[in-house]
């Protein structure tokens, strides 16, 4: 249970939103946001609990072959180290890899101790790999960022072997997260959010999904939704959210005088949800697999 309040990147630089077609600020906003990313979410294992249901899904829990994973938009590693725990002992690796020179140190210092573990500096939608090598390839909450999310799952279709296995998680149009996020933006603003903020970040859970592996060549698709808890104190939360990227997205279609209140807005409504300061949000996430 986390009761401490986490303060990172005190004396750190912050970094402003710019151009996330301009692959080299995309990597500069993540890399600010790395330090904060692992240390919170981490242990709450937020991200992670997907990432094991994707891996129940595709590889499953008793390993027997020499598994070549990938894991695009790798982060910290939420999803690289454990699968890289369950292929071991089959001789299996997993390659993660990440736009993030930043990130990339966070994985490093969790991958430790491991050596079925691979990474590279990458941007996830030209990768630099060959056709055809990997078994399963995977991007948990990456992929549905990129600036073009169809020419990211065209590479993940291109390196999969055939008869491989692609897997994306997915934040569903009507997310918890995005609704806080509207109802935050509305404490502070006469205009709704607009929509195209959320296509920003998500291919929904159902048809555009859908379509989206179909456009990129996979021949069979299935979505699985799965709900859990985030279970972080307030204060924990808006450390996290202090230099992530999606937040400063958010407050970029806000006009220039009000971006500083949206910090504060998403306090006041974490306050309104959850009174007694530990947030219990339960959160839908798509786990949309794809087979070559
Ligand atoms: C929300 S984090 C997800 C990290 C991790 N997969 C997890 O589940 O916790 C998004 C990650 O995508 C990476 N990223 C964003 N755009 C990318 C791109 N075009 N190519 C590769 N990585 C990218 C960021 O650096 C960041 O590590």
């Amino acid at each position: 249970m986390i009761s401490n309040v986490i303060v990172i990147n005190k004396n750190s630089t912050t970094c402003e939103y710019k151009d996330q077609h301009d692959q080299k600020e995309r990597a500069k906003l993540w890399g600010v946001a790395s330090t904060a990313y692992r240390q919170i979410l981490k242990p709450v294992a937020f991200t992670t609990q997907y990432c094991l249901d994707a891996l129940d899904l595709t590889i499953g829990k008793d390993v027997q072959q020499p598994l070549k994973l990938l894991d695009v938009a790798c982060g910290y590693g939420a999803l690289t180290i454990p699968a890289a725990q369950r292929i071991a002992p089959a001789g299996g690796s997993i390659m993660g890899i990440d736009i993030s020179p930043g990130m990339l140190e966070q994985l490093k210092i969790e991958s430790q101790g491991f050596n079925n573990i691979s990474s590279a500096c990458m941007n996830g939608e030209d990768l630099q790999l060959e056709d055809n090598q990997f078994d399963y390839v995977y991007s948990a909450f990456g992929l549905i960022l990129f600036s073009d999310r169809d020419k990211g799952l065209k590479e993940l279709h291109r390196v999969v072997k055939k008869g491989g296995k692609a897997t994306i998680t997915s934040w569903p149009y009507d997310c918890e997260f995005f609704t806080w996020m509207q109802r935050s933006y509305r404490r502070i603003s006469e205009d709704e959010m607009p929509d195209e903020a959320i296509k920003r970040i998500t291919l929904g859970d159902g048809e555009f999904l859908r379509e989206s592996f179909e456009k990129a060549g996979f021949h069979s698709f299935k979505v699985h939704t799965f709900i859990k808890v985030m279970p972080l104190p307030i204060d924990n939360m808006m450390e996290f959210f202090k230099e992530h990227p999606l937040i400063k997205m958010f407050q970029s279609y806000l006009p220039v005088e009000k971006k500083d209140l949206f910090h504060f807005a998403i306090r006041d409504e974490l306050q309104s949800m959850f009174p007694n300061g530990k947030m219990n949000l339960h959160v839908r996430c798509a786990v949309a697999i794809g087979t070559k």
